[in-house]
C-alpha cells in the first residue's frame, strides 16, 4: 500500500477499505507517516466525510491503537458517560455520584480539555489535594472498594487519536463529523465501557451549532457503539445558553454541591436527573430502572436526602481532596474582583449567549487556548437568567469574578452583548431536543 493513493483515493471522494484504514492508522500511530500526508488525508476526509463502515473502522483502528481496559474484572457492567462539552456543564460531578447512590458503581475517565473552561478533571483539581492520577491498579481497586472514580486517563487509551487530534487541531480539520464521532467513540470503547450515554449539545456554545448537524454527530456516535457490541443512549440538550448558573471551574463546583444537596439551579437539576435516568437504564438492562418517571423520582430522592452528596465527599475523600471544602465550599478558591453587570432596560430575556459568557469566561483565565496553558481556577461568571425570564431593569444579570481588573473589563464588554432583551414575552429553550436509541 502507499500513503498517495490512499490519501488520493478520499480525495477522489472514495471509500477506503478496512484493509486501508487500518494499516493507516498503524504506521500513522508509529510514526512512519509523515505528519504531511497525514494532514493531507484529514483534509480530505473533512471535504468528503467517511461512509459508517469506514467510520466505524478508524474508530476500532484508533480504540485498539494502545491499551483496552477490561474491568469485567471489577464492574458488572461498565456504564460512562460522555458529555461533546458544553458552557457551564458541570454534570458529571453530580450524575456520577447520583449513579452510584442507586447502588451502580462507576469508573470514569475524564479529561481537561481546550477552550472556555477547563474539563471535569481542572474542576476537580478546584479542591486542594485531589489526585487526578491514578495508576490502572488503583482504578480498579477504589472501584471495587469505593464504587466510584473519577481520574484522568490510566494507560495509554487510543495514541492514534492523541496524535491525529493534535494534528487536526493545527489544520483545521477538527470540525468533520465522522472525525469527531471516532475520535470521542475509539476513547470509550478503549475505556472498556458496556454502556453509554451521550450528552450531544446543540447551539452557540457547542461544537455542532444546528440541531441537524448534531443530529447527525450523535446518529454516527451511537452506530459505531451499536457496531462495536455496545449499548447506546444519545440525548441532544441545548447549549444556546449556559447549564445553570456557573461558569469557571471553582465556582462550577460550587454550583454542583448546591445540586448535590437538593438546591442549585433548576436546568441543572433536572438535566443531571435525566442523563443519570439514562444511565441506570443501561445498567438495569431491561431488568431495573426502565420506567423513567420512577427512576428520576429515585434519583431526585438522592439529591434531598443527601446520599448524593455523600458519594461525592468519598470519592474526593479517597482520591486524597480536602473534605472541608465540600462541606464549606466558601473555602474553594476565590477571585478576588466580583462585580456584578446589570440590566439597563426590562423586558424578556430573549437570548442568553452560551458563547459570548464562554469567551468571557476565557478572558478571565478560565479556560486554556493552548494544551498546558495554565488555568486560573477561581475566575469566572455566574448567569442569573435564562432565556424567556421576565427582566427588571437594574437586576443583576451576571456576577463577573476575576483576578485583573483589565480582563475584568473585557469580560464585561463582551457579557453585554451575550444578552438581547425584548419587550415582548420570549418562549424558554428545552432542556433537550431529541433522545436517540440503540440497541
Ligand atoms: N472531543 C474529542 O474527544 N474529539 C473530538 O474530535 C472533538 C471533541
Amino acid at each position: 500500500m502507499r500513503v498517495v493513493d490512499i490519501i488520493a483515493k478520499k480525495r477522489d471522494g472514495l471509500a477506503l477499505t478496512p484493509e486501508e484504514i487500518r494499516w493507516f492508522t498503524s504506521r500513522y500511530t508509529a510514526g512512519e507517516i509523515p505528519d504531511y500526508q497525514a494532514a493531507a488525508w484529514l483534509m480530505a476526509v473533512w471535504f468528503r466525510g467517511m461512509t459508517r463502515e469506514e467510520t466505524a473502522e478508524l474508530t476500532l483502528a484508533m480504540a485498539h491503537s494502545g491499551d483496552i481496559m477490561d474491568l469485567s474484572d471489577s464492574l458488572d457492567y461498565a456504564v460512562d458517560k460522555h458529555s461533546s462539552g458544553g458552557v457551564g456543564d458541570k454534570t458529571s460531578l453530580i450524575v456520577l455520584p447520583l449513579v452510584v447512590a442507586c447502588g451502580v458503581p462507576v469508573a470514569k475517565m475524564s479529561g481537561r480539555g481546550l477552550g472556555f473552561t477547563g474539563g471535569t478533571l481542572d474542576k476537580l483539581e478546584s479542591i486542594a489535594g485531589y489526585n487526578v492520577n491514578l495508576t490502572e491498579e488503583q482504578f480498579r481497586q477504589q472501584v471495587r472498594e469505593h464504587h466510584i472514580v473519577l481520574c484522568g486517563q490510566t494507560g495509554e487509551l487510543a495514541p492514534a487519536d492523541g496524535k491525529l487530534y493534535a494534528l487536526r487541531d493545527v489544520t483545521a480539520t477538527v470540525s468533520s463529523i465522522p472525525l469527531i464521532a471516532g475520535s470521542i467513540m475509539s476513547k470509550k470503547i478503549a475505556a472498556g465501557a458496556n454502556g453509554i450515554v451521550l450528552d450531544v449539545k446543540t447551539g452557540s456554545g457547542a461544537f455542532m451549532s444546528t440541531l441537524e448537524d448534531a443530529r447527525t454527530l450523535a446518529q454516527t456516535m451511537v452506530d459505531i457503539g451499536v457496531d462495536a457490541g455496545k449499548d447506546m443512549v444519545a440525548l441532544i440538550s441545548d447549549m444556546n445558553q449556559p447549564l445553570g448558573c456557573a461558569v469557571g471551574n471553582a465556582l462550577e463546583v460550587k454550583e454542583a454541591i448546591e445540586a448535590l444537596n437538593g438546591g442549585g439551579p433548576e436546568d441543572l437539576r433536572e438535566h443531571c436527573l435525566v442523563v443519570a435516568a439514562y444511565m441506570l437504564r443501561l445498567a438495569g438492562r431491561g431488568k431495573k430502572w426502565v420506567d423513567m418517571d420512577e427512576t428520576r423520582a429515585l434519583l431526585a430522592s438522592k439529591l434531598d436526602n443527601g446520599e448524593a452528596l455523600a458519594v461525592f465527599r468519598r470519592l474526593v475523600e479517597v482520591q486524597g481532596g480536602d473534605v472541608s471544602m465540600v462541606d464549606n465550599p466558601n473555602k474553594l478558591p476565590a477571585a478576588t474582583i466580583v462585580e456584578t453587570l446589570t440590566a439597563e432596560k426590562s423586558g424578556y430575556a430573549a437570548e442568553v449567549r452560551a458563547d459570548k459568557v464562554a469567551q468571557a469566561a476565557l478572558i478571565l483565565g478560565a479556560g486554556r487556548e493552548q494544551k498546558g496553558d495554565p488555568v486560573d481556577l477561581a475566575v469566572g461568571v455566574l448567569v442569573h437568567l435564562n432565556v424567556g425570564d421576565k427582566v427588571q431593569s437594574g437586576q443583576a444579570l451576571f456576577t463577573i469574578h476575576g483576578n485583573d481588573a483589565e480582563q475584568v473589563a473585557e469580560a464585561r464588554a463582551v457579557l453585554q452583548q451575550a444578552i438581547t432583551i425584548q419587550p415582548e414575552p420570549a418562549e424558554p429553550l428545552p432542556l433537550f431536543y431529541e433522545v436517540i436509541q440503540g440497541n
